[in-house]
């Protein structure tokens, strides 16, 4: 059987000391502000270690309920000119920060993830809200792998995720919604730290 991504970028030899790391990783990720990441981001072949992390999400009889684009550096303008044209649909008399602002949270992030979902409807073992956990636990190992990798990461989608001409710009069909962009790069300044929840919080046994 040809051997999947997945397997040709994790082949660790100790798996012991590699669940450590994963368990402190996973209790050490925070997301970074796209204002806060700087150049470099992930090359492409990190690019595809966190593709082929999101691509490990449990995933109810394999329907693959995602796909993610890649925006490229040329492609960066025209994505920040089409959420300067969606804010502006907003809010007409947008003054000159505010159009850079837009913009920049396009041109200014090193790397930019769409993420899609294109969910089966109606199929008869698997309902959308299952398909919707597993796009959700694709976004969470992508931003662990980049985690992992030493780059700082955040999903951000804002009202973005509705937009029609957005989707429609980005070549999505009908069936599928954009659910954000996962937004990479080196962690470029320090960020307050906001406190983690209390397991008792969130957890009762029955
Ligand atoms: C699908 C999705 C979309 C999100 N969109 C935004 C967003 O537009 N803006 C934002 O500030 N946070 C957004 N978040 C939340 C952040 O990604 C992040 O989880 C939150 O700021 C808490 O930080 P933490 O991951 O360090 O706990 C989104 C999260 C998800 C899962």
């Amino acid at each position: 059987m040809k051997p999947s991504d997945a397997d040709l970028i994790f082949q660790h030899p100790n798996p012991v000391r590699e669940g450590v790391s994963l368990l402190q990783g996973l209790l050490s990720r925070r997301s970074v502000s796209p204002r806060r990441l700087l150049k470099p981001g992930p090359n492409l072949s990190e690019v595809r270690q966190c593709v082929a992390s999101a691509l490990t999400a449990p995933d109810h009889c394999r329907l693959r309920p995602w796909r993610f684009i890649l925006i490229d550096e040329q492609s960066k303008d025209q994505l920040g000119e089409l959420f300067v044209q969606l804010k502006l649909n907003q809010k007409p008399d947008l003054s000159q920060f505010e159009r850079d602002r837009e913009k920049n949270r396009a041109c200014a992030v090193p790397t930019l993830i769409a993420v899609v979902a294109k969910c089966t409807q109606a199929h008869p073992q698997v309902p959308v809200r299952e398909q919707h956990a597993s796009v959700g636990a694709a976004i969470q190992n992508m931003l662990l792998c980049a985690h992992g990798l030493g780059f700082g990461a955040k999903m951000v989608s804002g009202r973005k995720a509705d937009d029609l001409e957005l989707a429609a710009a980005l070549g999505l069909t009908a069936n599928e919604q954009l659910f954000g962009f996962v937004c990479i790069g080196t962690i470029g300044s320090d960020q307050r730290n906001t406190a983690r929840p209390n397991v008792a919080d969130h957890l009762t046994i029955w």
